[in-house]
């Protein structure tokens, strides 16, 4: 038996915001970032139509990028204070997974972050409180899926909390909001949902259910990602539902070892001076990773059908396979994203010398490569790797080498 789980209600399209106007309930607490959404103007709209349904409404604001165990614990002691009926999420990716945590320590207060992290262990929630996600980034699709990443800084590890108990309640999915992301961010979120919609297909999890979302993600992030980064409007509103569906695929799909190496090197040179934000990782690595996986025969069929819908050519399933790789690399040269870690300069972008020197990668490959292995999206890759195969497509990703096992 297998199991699809998606949001009771997802309101799509402009104005969709609106929705929260017919909410029920007395208390919504609204968790949120940094500023960009006040900024927007959006924050502001959120708590003026949760008023109008009639609910006292708290801000919890500040949730930082890649949000760490700490700032859940601070929210989740927020909302033990003021006793949400609502939690409503508004941002990007990080403001959402963190609300979706500080929800489950909210709705059992004695669970430890270990106990969170528990793959599909979680307990029944929604006996205080209802979620309802408001996505502002085009890439994680955090509002309809069952995951949360939570980075522990002590250990610099990106944990992915996955159970469908914390899939939200209602999605809203308006692409006004991503109208004024930078066109960095542009890039980043597109190459991550890229990346969960290929993933999504290739997972050994994939099914009847999730194949059509994946597959019509691709064709929508083919023929509007680029456009989006530059600065055309109706692509971008085409990418926020894209995006979506690449969720939709991913959480039911689950994912492959893209995302596991991405977790595990994202904050782990934050010593160095910057985190791999989680979209540029995912950009850099997955040309490699399709390499890899396409050693296995159902994987490189998987690969051959992709490359078909987004009519590459290719006479046979090698050539196919090819073609991917050179196009999703096309897109990273397109999006200004580098294709190694050895290129990825402090800001994200390509440089001559980037910021994680040769040493230090080496250094700490063994210790990624094992946490890597060990992470909740592995088990669903097509290819199992050993230790050393983990070590040596890292290496391929840090030097931009060739993946030839
Ligand atoms: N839960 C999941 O299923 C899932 C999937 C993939 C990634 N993630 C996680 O999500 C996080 C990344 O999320 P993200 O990529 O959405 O970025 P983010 O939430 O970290 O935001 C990045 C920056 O963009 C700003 N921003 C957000 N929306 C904006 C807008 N519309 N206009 C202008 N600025 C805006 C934010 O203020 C922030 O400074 C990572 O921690 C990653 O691991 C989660
Ligand atoms: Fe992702």
């Amino acid at each position: 038996m297998a199991r699809f789980t998606l949001p009771r209600d997802i309101y799509h399209g402009k104005g969709a915001l609106e929705v929260l106007k017919t909410f029920e309930g007395k208390r919504a607490m609204i968790c949120t970032g940094g500023g960009s959404m006040k900024r927007g103007g959006f924050l502001q709209k959120v708590e003026a139509y949760l008023k109008e349904a009639g609910m006292e409404v708290e801000l919890f604001e500040g949730i930082e990028s890649d949000p760490s165990v700490e700032t859940v614990m601070k929210g989740a002691e927020a909302m033990q204070k003021f006793e949400p009926d609502w939690i409503v999420a508004i941002g990007g990716g990080s403001p959402i997974d963190a609300a979706k945590a500080m929800w489950i320590k909210y709705e059992y207060p004695e669970t430890t972050f270990e106990d969170m992290c528990k793959v599909f262990g979680l307990p029944r929630l929604r006996t205080k409180a209802k979620f309802c996600a408001i996505s502002s980034t085009s890439g994680t699709a955090t509002e309809v899926t069952a995951f949360s990443i939570i980075t522990d800084y002590q250990k610099g590890i990106k944990y992915p909390i996955a159970d469908f108990e914390i899939t939200p309640d209602v999605a809203i999915v308006d692409p006004e909001l991503a109208h004024t992301m930078p066109k960095k961010l542009v890039a980043h979120t597109g190459m991550d949902a890229m990346t969960h919609a290929v993933e999504a297909y290739v997972s050994t999890a994939n099914c009847d259910y999730t194949d059509p979302l994946a597959i019509h993600a691709i064709e929508m992030i083919m023929d509007n990602l680029v456009k989006s980064y530059n600065e055309d409007m109706d692509a971008r509103d085409a990418m926020h539902n894209a995006q979506c569906l690449a969720g939709m695929a991913f959480s039911n799909a689950l994912l492959g070892i893209v995302h596991s190496m991405a977790h595990k090197t994202g904050a782990v040179f934050a010593d160095q001076g910057a985190h791999i934000i989680h979209g540029a990782a995912n950009a850099m690595y997955l040309p490699k990773v399709v390499a890899f996986n396409a050693k296995d025969p159902v994987a490189k069929k998987r690969y051959g059908v992709i490359a078909d819908y987004m009519h590459l050519g290719g006479a046979n399933d090698d050539e196919k396979v090819e073609l991917l790789i050179k196009y999703l690399r096309k897109m990273n040269d397109d999006l200004n994203i580098p294709h190694s870690i050895n290129h990825y300069g402090a800001d994200g972008l390509p440089a001559e010398q980037g910021f994680v020197p040769e040493e230090v990668f080496l250094e700490r490959l063994h210790d990624i490569a094992a946490n890597a292995l060990l992470d909740a999206c592995t088990g669903s890759n097509p290819r199992q790797p050993s230790q050393e195969e983990m070590e040596k497509l890292l290496k391929c990703c840090y030097y931009d080498t060739e993946v030839d096992f």
